[in-house]
């Protein structure tokens, strides 16, 4: 049905409670990007929420060529959300009896324009106030939404988290730097998002010859990087060029983004034609 003509419950506990997970899936031509990681990474955000999947893969599958059919275009992405439903009573106390909600809908998505891409955005580091259940694509983004207005009140594109002085990730996307032909980026855990692309990024990197390491990166390393990176579905790789209002590495999109975004290219043209993994 139209989005427009969708309702829920005001009783449904996402929205009381922002008790719900998500997923973004891009889609290029008619094909889904590392589907088969998305819904892994469903299965754990639902698991970690002590949700049952409402669904088998094959069932998913169907949901998402049937939202494409009826939403055709060339590069879409696929949102999907499953709450824990709306129970009679406000209680925070988990009662299996009551269905969760499902959600899907096709978003149309601009493929970012590497032009515009190149220019590289200007971000600025805060505080990572979250929880420690950043691994869960939970719905309750309250505290994203609110990082992400301290980067629009200080006037830059984005923001970049940092945890007891550690570098985590950014308000909807993780990050990598690049020292002397090193890519390094955060190791995976409670603290951050593992994201789709990110897998994607270090796995065109190690099958390009570049050194990639997954470690811990203080705070004070990605302002003697030659180059910062930020990944997600919807922002691909998008290379920062300026941090905290001091330029980064030459000020400009680096060669090592180069190389990873053309191969990252290469892949969603692969895709489209259904040559790529
Ligand atoms: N967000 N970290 C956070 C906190 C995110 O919200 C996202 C993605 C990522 C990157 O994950 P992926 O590469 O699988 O997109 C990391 C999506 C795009 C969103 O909320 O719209």
């Amino acid at each position: 049905m139209p989005v427009e003509e969708a309702t829920i419950s005001v009783m449904d506990r996402g929205f009381l409670y922002g008790d719900g997970v998500y997923e973004v899936i891009p889609v290029f031509g008619n094909r889904l990007l590392r589907v088969e990681a998305h819904l892994e990474r469903l299965k754990n955000s639902l698991a970690r929420i002590n949700l049952q999947d409402p669904h088998s893969d094959d069932e998913w599958m169907q949901i998402f060529s049937g939202l494409l059919e009826r939403n055709t275009g060339d590069d879409r992405a696929i949102y999907l959300q499953v709450s824990r439903g709306a129970y009679p009573r406000r209680d925070l106390a988990i009662k299996t009896e009551y269905p969760p909600t499902i959600f899907a809908m096709v978003l149309q998505v601009t493929a970012p324009d590497i032009e515009v891409v190149s220019a590289g955005i200007s971000v600025i580091t805060v505080d990572d106030f979250r929880w420690d259940a950043c691994d869960i694509k939970s719905t309750s983004l309250v505290a994203n939404v609110m990082l992400k207005q301290q980067a629009a009140d200080a006037g830059v594109d984005d923001a970049i988290l940092i945890r007891n002085g550690m570098l985590s990730e950014g308000t909807a996307s993780n990050v990598f730097i690049v020292k002397d032909g090193v890519l390094s980026t955060p190791p995976i855990g409670h603290k951050l998002l593992s994201g789709i692309t990110r897998d994607l990024v270090i796995e065109i990197a190690k099958n390009n010859a570049i050194l990639v390491e997954e470690r811990d990166i203080k705070a004070a390393e990605l302002l003697d990087a030659d180059e910062i990176w930020m990944t997600s579905s919807t922002r691909e790789i998008a290379p920062v060029i300026q941090l905290n209002g001091e330029v980064v590495g030459s000020g400009k999109a680096g060669d090592m983004w180069k190389r990873v975004v053309d191969k990252y290219q290469e892949h969603k043209q692969l895709l489209r034609i259904g040559k790529a993994l």
